[in-house]
């Protein structure tokens, strides 16, 4: 079996490295970055500590517009199809490298499998709700992470290559967790002691290019009693500076600014928070998987499964929602089992082995 999976944005890299481990056992795989992120902390990193393989091909394609950035992925990246002809294209996620592949693939002869189908937040301001959409009705095979994926999938009229599999990222965590415990030192280099800390990540459109929602945000994380360390993704730092909140919240006595950190830098800061507030899909997950309550600084989720278990709150972006959020310590309720059993990459690379490619 011959499988190309293209990767772009930072979680695909993290959603991949279980995936092409498994993969490679005894299949051919082609590996297609897009280059949507390029800088060394936001894709460079990953490549480097979790042993991904380098990619075959960097599409160099960069920043831009929703419209340029794709089509620019889809003229590149056909080419590679074309030249390739893999039996199927692999994508991961969400993002405009999702789509742009997920169009390429849907045109072309391979079979289109998609990582994460049958997400939905039903808010269809947002890029990656339109992404996963069209993605989930391109595919050929769709490999949900949770039965309620597969129903919604079910309600959309898609039944045929469904698999519930698992998440892809809990496979990462729990290859990840020990390894950051014992190889990173974050925790030493911030002066952060477990349990005394309050981690954040922002870089959610709706979040960072509305000044409104993005003060809410730096106001509430400002107002927290325990420290808070944020990696600024490379979009929220030029958020922050084009709103003039930069100095507001780099100069709050609690708040630590830092660079974004690679995996086992951050599963160690997520491990060891006492909660962790964050607009990210990822992030929401991976703290549930590391016990960890998360405040969701969005107003709805596509990760529902995670608030219906009590350890997630949607917050939303108001100051004073996010600050009495911070303070709540009501007891967290057992936790249920979610999104599988570590072994989501495993059930995917048998799904691609059995199907009847044309
Ligand atoms: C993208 C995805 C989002 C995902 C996120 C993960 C889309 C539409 N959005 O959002 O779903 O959650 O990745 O992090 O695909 N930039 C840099 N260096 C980089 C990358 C980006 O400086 O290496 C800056 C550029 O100014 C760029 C901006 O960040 O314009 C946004 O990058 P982009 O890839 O378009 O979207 P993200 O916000 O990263
Ligand atoms: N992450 C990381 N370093 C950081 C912030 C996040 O390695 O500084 C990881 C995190 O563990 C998760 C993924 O990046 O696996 C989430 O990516 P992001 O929040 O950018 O995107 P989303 O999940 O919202 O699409």
């Amino acid at each position: 079996l011959k499988v190309l999976s293209v990767v772009g944005a930072r979680p695909q890299f993290i959603k991949a490295f279980p995936v092409s481990d498994a993969l490679r056992r005894d299949h051919d795989e082609v590996l297609v970055h897009t280059g949507q992120h390029y800088d060394e902390s936001m894709s460079g990193v990953f490549f480097d500590e979790l042993d991904i393989p380098e990619p075959d091909y960097n599409l160099g394609v960069g920043s831009g517009g929703h419209a340029a950035q794709t089509a620019e992925m889809m003229t590149r990246l056909d080419a590679v199809v074309a030249d390739e002809a893999p039996d199927v294209v692999l994508v991961y996620g969400d993002t405009n490298s999702t789509l742009a592949a997920a169009l390429v693939a849907s045109k072309r002869e391979p079979a289109l499998a998609h990582v994460e189908a049958g997400l939905r937040s039903h808010n269809w301001e947002m890029p990656e709700e339109v992404n996963r959409v069209l993605t989930d009705h391109c595919s050929d095979l769709l490999f949900a992470p949770s039965e309620s994926a597969a129903e919604t999938l079910a309600a959309e009229g898609i039944r045929d290559g469904v698999s519930v599999t698992g998440d892809v990222q809990y496979d990462a965590v729990l290859r990840a967790r020990e390894t950051a415990r014992e190889r990173s030192s974050i925790l030493a280099d911030l002066d952060l002691r477990d349990g005394e800390y309050v981690l954040a990540t922002v870089h959610r459109a709706a979040n960072t290019d509305d000044r409104d929602r993005l003060e809410g945000i730096v106001d509430g994380l400002a107002s927290s009693e325990l420290p808070v360390v944020f990696p600024v993704h490379p979009r929220t730092e030029g958020a922050l500076e084009a709103s003039g909140l930069w100095s507001r919240l780099a100069d709050a006595e609690n708040v630590v600014l830092v660079e974004p950190v690679g995996y086992l830098d951050f599963v160690r800061l997520l491990d060891g928070a006492e909660r962790v507030a964050t607009d990210s899909g990822g992030v929401q997950k991976e703290a549930f998987y590391l016990d960890t309550r998360c405040l969701t600084l969005r107003d709805e989720t596509e990760w529902v499964e995670t608030v219906d278990a009590g350890w997630n709150v949607l917050v939303g972006a108001d100051a004073t929602a996010i600050r009495a959020a911070l303070a709540d310590d009501d007891p967290l309720p057992e936790k249920p089992s979610l999104y599988g059993d570590g072994s989501a990459a495993e059930r995917i690379v048998a799904a691609l082995s059995e199907y009847e490619y044309a």
